[in-house]
């Protein structure tokens, strides 16, 4: 992968870059709580965008997208959002250029194996690899958690997502054979080991995404947001979903909105379930860490709605089989991937018996990822 991204550069740029790595994530447990100041559990995996860039001796962007074959150019004053994958780039760019770094035009090249749209974070990775690679061409001086910071405000921004911070941060520091307990509130980080004792994590692929995925993204945002409101009017020191319980829910959030409810009702579930699911972990104990998985999944699908039926069809068509010890759907929602522990001797046949089934009932081909985990954003030698 890097050495096909340094020869197509050169041969578009005809000088030698700089090149930088970034991963894509997943999550074991703690959905949609990174927003409301709760615990995530993601790590970063061995599927990676790739970006090679060199400075030019202008003021204008040459950006260079090899899995769309496509190349743009725009001076720097030219920069604003669009649909297309070169809005994360000149998103980040922006908030650079925002937070006055001192950055002048840039030849970039970006490519990587991160399945795009499968809830795997391409976006976040796109965004960290060329942060981390405009930062060391500038000398920018900016730490891994001042770019973390900068690809979120570039996110909701650019892309119109206002995301949490679990993405890019999982990205950025990603450790092999770990997972990052994050605490979304502090952002202090825990590195857990990820003892996998004869199981694999593997994603099913539903390859489909719902175009109503940002917006609704942002609607559950809100709805979180009302319901905190609504709690502090009571208890004034609550500041978010993390420092409230299912019975001020109950109080003072039910009787005004029972959508709004069940939204709350299942975040607070949720942050309380991580807690206990990093202790399974911790402790070696995957069946309990699974069984977690699958109440989870049934909280994302009936409380939240964030699910949708191919996801659901996923999950469901693995409960009960004992090679497998846990399933939900991974991310934002509404398409994407489901997250799988899987006994190793029966990936196999199960994601062939399954991708049958999904394929009967949506006709849709399901892809199969078996994850490994990686480090995080670096600079890759010459
Ligand atoms: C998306 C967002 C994250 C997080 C997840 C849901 O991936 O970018 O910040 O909120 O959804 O857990």
């Amino acid at each position: 992968m890097k050495e096909k991204l340094k020869a197509a550069f050169v041969e578009q740029y005809n000088t030698e870059p700089l090149i930088v790595r970034s991963p894509g994530r997943v999550n074991i447990i703690g959905e949609h709580t990174d927003y409301n100041e709760g615990f995530v559990l993601p790590a970063a995996i061995d599927k990676s965008i790739y970006a090679a860039i060199s400075k030019r001796g202008d003021y204008k962007l040459g950006l260079y997208a090899l899995n769309y074959n496509e190349t743009i150019e725009c001076n720097m004053e030219d920069i604003r959002p669009s649909k297309s994958w070169s809005t994360y780039i000149m998103g980040v760019t922006d908030q650079l250029l925002k937070k006055g770094c001192r950055i002048s035009g840039f030849n970039i090249a970006v490519d990587g194996d991160v399945p795009l749209g499968a809830g795997l974070s391409s976006s976040a990775a796109l965004e960290c690899s060329v942060l981390f690679a405009l930062n060391e061409l500038f000398s920018l001086g900016l730490s891994k958690m001042d770019m973390i910071l900068i690809a979120q405000k570039a996110e909701h921004a650019f892309a119109g997502v206002k995301c949490g911070i679990m993405d890019m941060f999982a990205s950025m520091h990603g450790r092999e054979g770990h997972v990052m307990k994050l605490d979304c509130r502090s952002l202090e980080h825990e590195y857990v080991p990820l003892k996998m004792d004869g199981y694999s994590l593997v994603l099913f692929n539903t390859n489909i995404q719902h175009s109503l995925a940002s917006t609704a993204y942002n609607e559950r945002r809100q709805q979180c947001e009302q319901g905190v409101a609504w709690i502090r009017e009571r208890w004034p020191a609550v500041n978010s979903l993390r420092d409230a319980d299912v019975s001020m829910l109950r109080t003072a959030v039910k009787k005004q909105d029972e959508l709004v409810y069940r939204r709350c009702l299942y975040v607070v579930q949720e942050i309380q379930r991580l807690e206990e699911a990093c202790e399974d972990l911790k402790a070696g104990n995957l069946q309990a860490l699974g069984q977690k998985m699958f109440l989870t999944h049934r909280g994302l699908s009936k409380e939240y709605e964030v699910s949708c039926k191919e996801l659901d069809l996923l999950v469901d068509s693995v409960i009960g089989r004992k090679e497998v010890l846990g399933a939900r759907m991974m991310g934002g929602g509404f398409g994407g991937c489901t997250i799988n522990i899987i006994r190793n001797d029966a990936v196999e046949q199960l994601s062939g018996e399954t991708a049958a089934v999904y394929k009967k009932l949506t006709g849709i081909d399901m892809s199969t990822i078996v994850v490994k985990t990686s480090g995080g954003t670096e600079k890759l030698s010459a």
